[in-house]
């Protein structure tokens, strides 16, 4: 094998066995991700935790097959990168898989991505250093019903969220009007639209919560006035890869409109894919949105360095979600370890292709 720059890893994505589809995971983006790898010359494939045999010198895996259509196994080499795509946190957590994940370490192969967040880790991680620090809205655990009554009276509206949550499932807005004659005001996230419950005691609106959460562990975070358009607020979604060289690199910006019944901005809950420059450009007025852009820009990079320093492990890529507030100040509200689809093309193109030249610098480093 060549040391040269140009030298080609072979890349298998890697995912659990599943009974029924063969494997987990959202086989449209799987295709994606081998179509482009392949277009730039790479071997790619997918391939089970159940699977991977590291003692090799072959792995079953699989690729598709145009001509049928279909998602066809056979042998292929050990792969130099494995590019971590187990979808659910149930399954990575398991100490099979854990153990799995160790042995492909040990035997030199190069992991990217190497767990899904959690999101009061994030937070922990993001309050250690002075430059993040400022981003996050202020976020403790909820424990119980008398820490969200003490901080219900400094911050009278609160985002309550499941520290491993996402899509917003889980997600309820609470806010506390004292002169009301019910101050509790809780809504609640259904599919596409939220509900409110009113209470006029903390234990009641306990009561109500506890049943929503039952044991599930959940921050209560610091609501955020996002800037809003057509009365509706909005987020930005940043995509943040290393690149070929090895650096963290912003691949994409997108913004999400919140659905007009929807406490979140995600498209399945009736929110809308939107240009981030022509919503900011709306409130701010062209050159204070410049400004704007490139300060999310560098921000979003020093999050993924702090996010990457904290979780003590090296990271190739995660996606965020920033809000703005009405004065232009930038919020951090989590960072995915395994981005979503993108929808805007351009984003997603290049997305697809930061995946294979940040492999080839991984490959390339680990045997120097
Ligand atoms: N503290 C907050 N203040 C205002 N809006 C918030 C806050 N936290 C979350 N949101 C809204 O809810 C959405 C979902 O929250 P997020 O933390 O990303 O959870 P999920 O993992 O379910 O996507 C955000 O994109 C944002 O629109
Ligand atoms: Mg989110």
């Amino acid at each position: 094998m060549s040391l040269h720059d140009d030298f080609k890893p072979v890349i298998a994505v890697l995912t659990m066995h599943d009974n029924q589809r063969g494997f987990r995971g959202n086989h449209q983006n799987f295709l994606d991700i081998i179509q482009t790898g392949e277009s730039m010359g790479y071997q790619v494939y997918i391939v089970t935790v159940r699977d991977l045999d590291v003692t090799g010198p072959t792995v079953m895996g699989y690729t598709y097959n145009k001509g049928s259509g279909k998602w066809t196994s056979q042998s292929f080499p050990l792969p130099h990168v494995l590019y971590n795509r187990i979808p659910y946190r149930e399954d990575e957590r398991k100490p099979s898989v854990q153990r799995k994940i160790e042995e492909c370490k040990q035997a030199g192969i190069e992991l990217y991505n190497p767990f899904f967040f959690n999101k009061w880790d994030l937070f922990e991680w993001l309050k250690k250093s002075k430059s993040t620090q400022r981003l996050i809205p202020h976020t403790r655990r909820m424990r119980s019903a008398s820490t969200l009554g003490m901080v219900l009276r400094t911050f009278p509206y609160l985002y309550l969220k499941p520290e491993s949550g996402k899509a917003g499932k889980g997600i309820m807005m609470l806010k506390f009007q004292e002169k009301e004659r019910l101050p509790f005001r809780l809504k609640i996230q259904s599919s596409r639209k939220s509900t409110t419950y009113k209470a006029a005691t903390l234990a009641k609106l306990w009561t109500r919560i506890r049943r929503e959460t039952g044991h599930t562990p959940y921050i209560m975070q610091q609501g955020i006035e996002l800037a809003s358009s057509r009365k509706r607020p909005f987020d930005l979604r940043v995509l943040v890869q290393k690149n070929g060289k090895g650096q963290w690199s912003v691949t994409g910006i997108g913004a999400r409109l919140a659905g007009s019944r929807s406490i979140t901005t995600h498209v399945p809950r009736g929110g809308s894919v939107e240009d981030p420059e022509q919503l900011l450009t709306e409130l701010f007025g062209e050159e204070t949105t410049a400004a704007l852009m490139k300060r999310v820009k560098s921000t979003s990079l020093m999050i993924a360095r702090q996010v990457e320093r904290g979780s003590g492990h090296t990271l190739g890529e995660m996606s965020m979600d920033l809000g703005i507030d009405d004065l232009g100040e930038i919020w951090f509200f989590e960072a995915n370890a395994k981005p979503m689809k993108f929808d805007e093309p351009q984003i997603r193109k290049r997305s697809l292709e930061r995946i294979f030249q940040y492999s080839a610098y991984l490959a390339r480093q680990s045997k120097r």
